[in-house]
């Protein structure tokens, strides 16, 4: 690959939007597996009335060197196409029922969404390859759906065959069984078995919507399975669709590996999404167990070093542990860290690091949703150029500037003690040291 061609590209699609340093963070990590970057679902109404900013989006990815793994559905003009031909259909469960004159249809119309999608990514330089009823095979289980398949296996060689000569799959949710029946896949099914089967580092599924959107409509930037799903999934405001679709994610991750994530956005954001740390979309993750404890032993001391010394790219002072009265949040997964110190008779957040290569996960969000539903009142400090300080802005209850640092507060309405809480946290000796 050409970097400088590259590095152009970056810059034209992405400038404004982020720092180089991100985007290049995020293309070293997509880039880091040829065979495992990504299964895109393309919802059928996103190639009828978004194609050319999916195509685009898809040819900028295809240009800097990624190749991600398409499955497209096509329902609303099945839908369509079946109405004006006169065929009457239903839905069981949110899936299809297929008698043999709807599976007539469907192929057709499938095969010819495919190859619009396929020949539109041909014209923009994408190497696309079509998929037609040669990925899956399925078994019938459900008679009563009709010509329904799910999928018993995938034959994943022939993706991999296809990516590493540079090309692109674009996969159309057709199966066949053993006996050579063909059959119509739900294409939320087909994408989640595929990607079981692959492993990718992301999953991500391009609707019109472009994300989970809560009770005012607004994107949910960050979905945390572990911390969120109980809850939303009790929610009145969030619509049986999503439920179904965040039930099948859940799942979905269960069975992927732990730093594998799934990004819900539509086909302008999806660079943005993928590129930059704050993403457009709605990230939903497995979850990190972050444990709270005050027992700071020599392996938790380590651990906490490290995260801190990454982070921070200084040295912890010597003793730092053992001075004050000092508890800490750890991620299981030794990325994140919070240590609370209780010198003052208010919980003061001594450090609070997440490690450059797991920001944009939603990691720091559950750390400080963790330590906060344990006080009610906290102050911190944090260097005035601190990138970190657009986060604490939104989240403090006010701040302060004090020289080169800036004090923080949340809870703390009495003047008196909210003066102590600066004074205290202004004259805190700096526990990181820098190399010059
Ligand atoms: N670029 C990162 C990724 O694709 C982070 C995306 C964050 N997105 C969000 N909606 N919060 O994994």
């Amino acid at each position: 690959m050409n970097k400088y061609f590259t590095k152009n590209s970056i810059l034209k699609l992405l400038s404004g939007m982020s720092s180089e340093k991100e985007i290049r963070k995020y293309l070293e990590r997509f880039s880091s597996d040829e065979y495992r970057f990504a299964v895109i679902k393309v919802g059928g109404a996103v190639i009828q009335s978004d194609l050319e900013n999916l195509v685009s989006s898809l040819a900028f990815l295809n240009e800097v060197g990624l190749r991600p793994i398409i499955v497209h559905g096509a329902g609303p003009m099945l839908s369509k196409e079946l109405e004006e031909q006169g065929i009457e259909f239903s839905f069981v469960d949110g899936q299809r029922v297929t008698t043999e004159e709807v599976l007539d249809v469907a192929v057709s119309i499938f095969t010819r969404e495919n190859l619009k999608l396929t020949d539109a990514l041909k014209e923009e330089g994408v190497k696309a390859v079509s998929l037609v009823g040669e990925i899956f095979e399925c078994s019938v289980v459900n008679e009563s759906l009709g010509y329904v398949g799910e999928v018993v296996e995938t034959f994943s060689d022939k993706i991999k065959d296809i990516i590493l000569n540079n090309g692109v799959p674009v996969i159309a949710p057709v199966g066949k069984t053993s006996d050579g029946q063909v059959v119509n896949i739900n294409a939320d099914k087909a994408t989640l078995a595929l990607a079981s089967e692959i492993s990718p580092d992301k999953v991500i599924f391009l609707s019109d919507v472009g994300g989970i959107l809560d009770e005012n409509n607004n994107l949910i930037s960050t979905i945390n399975i572990k911390d969120d799903y109980e809850r939303l999934m009790t929610q009145d405001w969030l619509h049986s669709g999503m439920k179904l679709k965040l039930q099948q994610i859940k799942l979905l991750l269960e069975s992927l590996p732990n730093n594998s994530s799934v990004s819900i956005t539509k086909p302008l954001h999806l660079n943005r999404e993928l590129f930059t740390d704050a993403g457009y979309g709605t990230l939903v993750k497995a979850g990190h167990k972050i444990i709270h404890s005050n027992k700071l032993d020599e392996n938790s001391i380590n651990n906490l070093t490290q995260i801190l010394e990454s982070s921070f790219r200084g040295n912890l002072v010597e003793g730092y542990f053992t001075t004050g009265n000092k508890d800490f949040y750890l991620s299981t997964c030794n990325r994140a860290a919070i240590v609370m110190s209780y010198q003052h008779d208010i919980a003061y957040m001594d450090k609070f690091a997440v490690i450059s290569s797991a920001r944009g996960e939603g990691l720091g969000n559950a750390m400080w949703n963790k330590m906060t539903s344990n006080h009610n009142k906290i102050f911190w400090r944090s260097r005035s150029k601190n990138s970190i300080n657009n986060f604490y802005k939104d989240v403090c209850d006010g701040f302060q500037r004090h020289e080169d640092w800036n004090i923080f507060w949340v809870g703390i309405t009495d003047t008196e003690e909210l003066t102590a809480c600066i004074n205290y946290a202004s004259h805190q000796m700096a526990t990181i040291t820098y190399e010059s």
